[in-house]
């Protein structure tokens, strides 16, 4: 009876985010995956539609999910080490699958050293958690990914020591990094690399140009943190990221391996101290099951192979089928948001026309996701493609028809 009060109550609240224009729809359900064949790149069925999907919505940025050595290093490891750790890393969780992913992490990303976690929201939980005490302040991009604002909330930052800059304006930046008082003892400076709604990044070389003159005001330094998930692996001549497009470093790195290496999980590559910190620290690696050991080797290998020629094939193809989506949106006059990332956003800027042109799309076998306020600013409604190294040039000319006709 109780319950059932309680559920009606939950059932009201859920009613009006639908009548404000703020739940979800519901989810499609994909039922089975096709191949990629000659000219066609891979199709996927969903269940009640019998058309076969073009995907342009996933993070899959390189095209790893269906690798067989990714596959296949996920199959050993779970034959030698069954499906799950049993136990948390410290109490004996902790298999060598686990050490060997954040070593090779840490080198891809050109860090001392790594923690993984079982995602890159987890992480920077993680992070927060492991780095905050009651002397530190924190400055971030107002567009920053979720999993950030609440890895500061859960850190119990107070708001007494936040501030946040408007989205990529470096001279606000630098008017909140003079205002921090000087009994402060950290300064955490964090934004993400790839912004995922946008597809445009962080100009660290000129945050860190701001904040040189501050690096050794506090007792305990100023770091800067990334979350590069979007761009770890897909963005950069050798998909090193934000990082290598600007040419300039950030003190820790965060990301994934959920998004360019198609797999599981998160890591935050840093110095050795924050790592033993997060070890000692960090609730949301203490107190939860590691990923599998399937988990870790297929991202071990998935990133061995973004770091090989291969990687750079998929990278070379990923880019020339980027540059051929945003030709064609050019020659359809269509407005988006330059950048040279696998997101490519088109700027819909009104909340029907979005809704009813990712309803084109479905019936043109094309699965994209449309942006709708309060993911995006009123007025920046968008639809979000994320172009990836599995599609050909046929497919990409097959959404610009798609396209075209439903503009
Ligand atoms: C900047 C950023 N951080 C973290 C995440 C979450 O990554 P994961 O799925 O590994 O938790 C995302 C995903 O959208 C993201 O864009």
């Amino acid at each position: 009876m109780s319950l059932d009060l309680f559920s009606a109550g939950l059932a009201r609240e859920i009613a009006a985010m639908k009548t404000e224009g703020r739940a979800k729809p519901p989810e499609r359900v994909i039922v089975d995956y096709l191949a990629p064949e000659g000219a066609r790149g891979p199709r996927y069925r969903l269940e009640g539609s019998p058309l076969e999907f073009i995907r342009m919505n996933s993070n899959s940025y390189l095209s790893l999910s269906h690798h067989p050595a990714v596959m296949a290093a996920a199959d050993e490891a779970t034959h030698r080490f069954g499906v799950g750790p049993g136990a948390v890393r410290f109490i004996d969780g902790t298999f060598s699958h686990h050490v060997s992913l954040e070593s090779r992490i840490a080198s891809f990303v050109g860090k001392p050293a790594a923690k993984i976690f079982n995602s890159a929201y987890t992480a920077n939980l993680g992070l927060a958690l492991a780095i905050q005490n009651k002397k530190t302040y924190w400055i971030g991009d107002a567009l920053n990914h979720n999993c950030i604002i609440r890895a500061m909330r859960i850190a119990n930052v107070p708001r007494t020591n936040k501030a946040i800059y408007r989205h990529n304006d470096i001279d606000h930046l630098a008017e909140l990094i003079a205002k921090v008082p000087d009994d402060i003892e950290r300064v955490i400076v964090i934004f993400d690399g790839i912004f995922s709604m946008r597809g445009d990044h962080a100009p660290i070389d000129r945050i860190n140009a701001v904040l040189a003159p501050h690096r050794q005001r506090f007792a305990e330094g100023l770091i800067t943190v990334v979350d590069d998930s979007h761009g770890i692996g897909a963005y950069g001549a050798t998909g090193r990221g934000t990082e290598e497009i600007v040419g300039a470093k950030a003190d820790v790195v965060v990301g994934t391996f959920g998004k360019a290496f198609g797999v599981n999980g998160g890591f935050v590559a840093a110095s050795p101290e924050i790592v033993e910190a997060i070890r000692q620290k960090s609730d949301t690696y203490i107190y939860t099951n590691p990923l599998s050991v399937a988990d870790c080797a297929a991202a071990e290998t998935a990133v061995s192979i973004a770091d090989s020629q291969e990687g750079i094939d998929r990278l070379t193809h990923l880019h020339a089928r980027i540059a051929q989506f945003r030709d064609g949106l050019d020659a359809l006059g269509l407005e988006s948001i330059p950048g040279a990332h696998p997101v490519v956003p088109l700027m819909v800027r009104d909340t029907d026309k979005t809704t009813a042109m990712v309803q084109g799309f479905y019936e043109g076998g094309v699965l994209v996701v449309g942006l709708n306020f309060p993911v995006v600013p009123q007025g920046d409604q968008t639809i979000r493609f994320q172009v990836n190294a599995a599609h050909t040039e046929a497919d990409i000319d097959a959404v610009l028809t798609v396209l075209d006709s439903i503009r």
